[in-house]
């Protein structure tokens, strides 16, 4: 029997959806334990936490894509006596540019953050989520549903995401660990910045705030969701492959993506 306290860990906190998410962990009671690598933004979150009246979240600052980051993690939560009973794999980036001309090696660090970061940690601390009878939250787009000529690799590491997730829900079903995709469209975040697209302008019904974004996330978690579409418009994303070949949904994405920039 473990004494260590149950502690939801958020990844990617310092900023967007997971800022939106760790305010709402610690609203609920959870305690938190916020990763990303800028220090100051991270402070702040937690300060905002904590000047809010909850117990002030833990802060790790390190690049989750460094050699043995997520043991770090690991090695983190052990030494202030906490073991996961969440984990939210909510860092990603996505970059706008077609694959061949985008230099190679973000691309690989895409790759690296959003799908080996996010696999790790979804595995490492299955036996703790199941002591606790928690789960896993795993962001993922609603590019998860279509191929992204124009952002190719994002849109195919979102749809590893979605799939890994849907089959990690089933084999850790007999565990009772709750494992949700939340799958947005559209949120003004850093995320636009990072992409190359933040002066890119998004019809505004798709258009949801990180916080709205992060309550139905957490509210799906809780109630055991397979996946969550945040938004109305949205939920006509995952719908598009049964209704029309994928070539077609290739060519009208990239005809959107090349008004945007000459991708
Ligand atoms: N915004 C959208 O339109 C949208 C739509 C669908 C899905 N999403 C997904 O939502 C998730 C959150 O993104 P967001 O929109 O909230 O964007 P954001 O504000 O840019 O947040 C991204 C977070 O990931 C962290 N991060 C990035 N690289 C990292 C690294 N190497 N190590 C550790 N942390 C790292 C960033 O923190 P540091 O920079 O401090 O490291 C930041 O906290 C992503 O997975 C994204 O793909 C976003």
């Amino acid at each position: 029997m473990s004494a260590a306290k149950p502690a939801t860990l958020i990844t990617g906190a310092s900023s967007g959806i997971g800022a939106s998410l760790a305010r709402l962990f610690a609203e609920h009671g959870h305690d938190v334990m916020l990763a990303a690598r800028r220090e100051p933004e991270l402070n702040a979150v937690a300060d905002g936490i904590a000047a809010g009246g909850h117990p002030r979240p833990h802060v790790v600052a390190l690049d989750l894509t460094a050699p043995n980051a997520t043991q770090q993690l690991g090695e983190a939560l052990r030494t202030r006596g906490l073991e996961p009973q969440y984990v939210v794999n909510n860092a990603g980036f996505g970059l706008l540019g077609r694959a061949e001309t985008l230099d190679c090696a973000d691309q690989l660090a895409m790759i690296d953050l959003n799908v080996r970061v996010l696999t790790d940690l979804s595995v490492r601390f299955v036996e703790s989520l199941a002591r606790h009878r928690g789960g896993i939250l795993n962001v993922a787009s609603i590019a998860s549903f279509i191929p992204g000529p124009g952002m190719s690799v994002y849109h195919a590491t979102k749809a590893y995401v979605l799939s890994f997730s849907e089959g990690l829900r089933r084999e850790l079903k007999p565990k009772g660990v709750r494992v949700t995709v939340l799958c947005p469209g559209p949120v003004l975040t850093g995320f636009q910045t990072r992409a190359g697209m933040c002066d890119k302008h998004y019809p505004s019904g798709f258009l949801r705030s990180a916080d709205q974004v992060a309550r139905e996330g957490y509210e799906g978690l809780m109630k055991g969701r397979s996946t969550v579409v945040p938004g109305m418009q949205n939920k006509i994303v995952p719908w598009l492959p049964r209704l029309l070949p994928r070539a077609m949904l290739a060519d009208s994405v990239y005809a959107r993506l090349r008004t945007w920039e000459d991708v």
